[in-house]
């Protein structure tokens, strides 16, 4: 037997181990008198005799001449004098095809408790957005099995989308219906920091069994530290990363993008950065383009995304909600009185944009798109009018069109949870609908 391989693993193998110890705790923040160590490396705090009871954590920082460690599980049974071990590497996370329909956790482990399958190739979890310039425009569009999205806010493949919303307005559920009703190869969906219960809510109600058939979840909830919520996002990610370079045409969703702001704000002022804009750190800010930019197309694949982001009211300059808005190819509101009428997907159409969509989509396409969008435009200026009954008919032409076509239209944007349609029908419908130009 040929031992010359086993040999030169042996020969690479770093036989020392760089350890170091505990000597403070406060708060979140682990403090240890070494290892040597980089920042963003993955070290072990060990709290007990056997390899099994270790805490990970990640150098987040040094003071002095002390290393600051943030856990990536929870903390419990640390002391002064813990032994501290570095792995000297940054986080991976284990990817491939053996995943699909999992439920994981936020660093890529079976949430079930079960061993991870086989034949998984690792991947760092920090990685660079593709090279603006290699990076192919995009020009197809993706099937999203959603009316209303595909015939007013048609998006490509490898698009980025926020979608902007409050509590309880029908995010999961559209998510699930995208998830579930969508031309992407596969599914990879981010939960982070919501309550533990929304979980499993949303796995077995709104995604389903055929749902995750064709997805990966990774969730991260809120009574988790905080850097295993900004972890779940970058897993989520980095596995969306693989199946795009394998070629796939990938759907990546985030519920909540905000979410994961509030963490990294959790550990920006945990280590001492300064708050900004509504006690958000600016690390924050690094953090948030660079991790919307990872997702989009690449010389393989495309990631197409969809980015949840809570908007409290319609504050839609929050410093989060603008910010991403300012990154993404186009958002998406969902809103509340149109969900307080039993109007689902509750997406106000006037209020949201599809940056690409002209880009991809035919001319007679945009000409109905643009044209009913006028009729609803034109509705929504006189609502208040027409709802007490002032309005004449007559006194404005356009006015009495939009009149005449808004039931059509609003019938036309609902949409049942379980009721796919395709996008070549949506586009059809539409035309369809709005007949024979301006007669009514
Ligand atoms: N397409 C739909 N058809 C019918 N009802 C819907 C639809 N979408 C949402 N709803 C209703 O709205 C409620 C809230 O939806 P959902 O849980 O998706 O909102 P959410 O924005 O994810 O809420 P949260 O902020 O709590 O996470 C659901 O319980 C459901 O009754
Ligand atoms: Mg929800």
């Amino acid at each position: 037997m040929d031992i010359t391989p086993i040999l030169n693993t042996l020969d690479k193998l770093d036989s020392y181990r760089r350890l170091g110890k505990v000597n403070r705790v406060v708060g979140l923040m682990i403090e240890s008198k070494g290892p040597k160590t980089s920042i963003g490396d993955v070290c072990y705090i060990h709290t007990g005799d056997t390899n099994k009871q270790r805490i990970a954590a990640e150098v987040v920082g040094f003071r002095d001449e002390h290393v600051l460690l943030m856990p990536i599980s929870s903390i419990q049974e640390i002391s002064p004098g813990s032994l501290v071990e570095t792995t000297g590497k940054p986080l991976q996370v284990k990817a491939g095809d053996a995943l699909v329909g999992s439920v994981l956790d936020g660093i890529g482990r079976p949430l079930n408790g079960e061993d991870l399958p086989i034949g998984l190739t690792p991947r760092l979890t920090e990685s660079s957005p593709p090279n603006p310039m290699q990076r192919p425009r995009i020009t197809e569009k993706i099937s999203c099995g959603v009316r209303a999205i595909d015939s007013f806010l048609s998006v490509g493949e490898g698009q980025r989308i926020g979608i902007f919303a409050g509590s309880g307005v029908g995010k999961s559920t559209l998510l699930g219906m995208l998830a579930r009703q969508s031309s992407a190869d596969i599914n990879i969906i981010a939960l982070i920091g919501e309550r533990g219960r929304e979980v499993r809510e949303f796995i077995e109600h709104d995604l389903g069994e055929e749902g995750l058939k064709k997805s990966i979840v990774v969730a991260a909830t809120s009574d988790q530290p905080a850097l295993l919520r900004i972890k779940g996002a970058l897993t989520a990610t980095t596995l969306a990363e693989h199946f795009r370079d394998k070629g796939k045409s990938v759907m990546l969703m985030m519920d909540s993008v905000t979410r994961v702001a509030m963490a990294q704000r959790e550990i920006g002022l945990a280590v001492g950065e300064p708050p900004a804009t509504k006690g958000y750190t600016p690390s924050v800010f690094a953090l948030l383009p660079k991790l919307l930019e990872r997702s989009g197309t690449n010389e393989l694949g495309s990631i197409t995304a969809f980015y949840t982001v809570l908007v409290d009211g319609d504050d839609m300059n929050e410093p989060i909600a603008d910010t991403t808005r300012g990154i993404l190819d186009g958002h998406f509101v969902l809103d509340r009185a149109l969900a307080n009428k039993g109007h689902f997907p509750s997406i106000n159409i006037l209020k949201s944009v599809s940056r690409i969509m002209t880009n991809i989509v035919d001319t007679e396409h945009l000409g109905a798109a643009m044209r009913a969008r006028e009729l609803l435009a034109a509705y929504a200026e006189s609502e208040d009018l027409i709802s007490i009954g002032a309005y004449k008919h007559g006194t404005s032409k356009k006015v009495d069109e939009a009149i005449a076509y808004e039931p059509k239209l609003m019938n036309f944007l609902k949409q049942s949870t379980n009721n796919p349609v395709h996008y070549t029908e949506s586009r059809d419908q539409l035309i369809k609908l709005l007949g024979k130009g301006e007669q009514y």
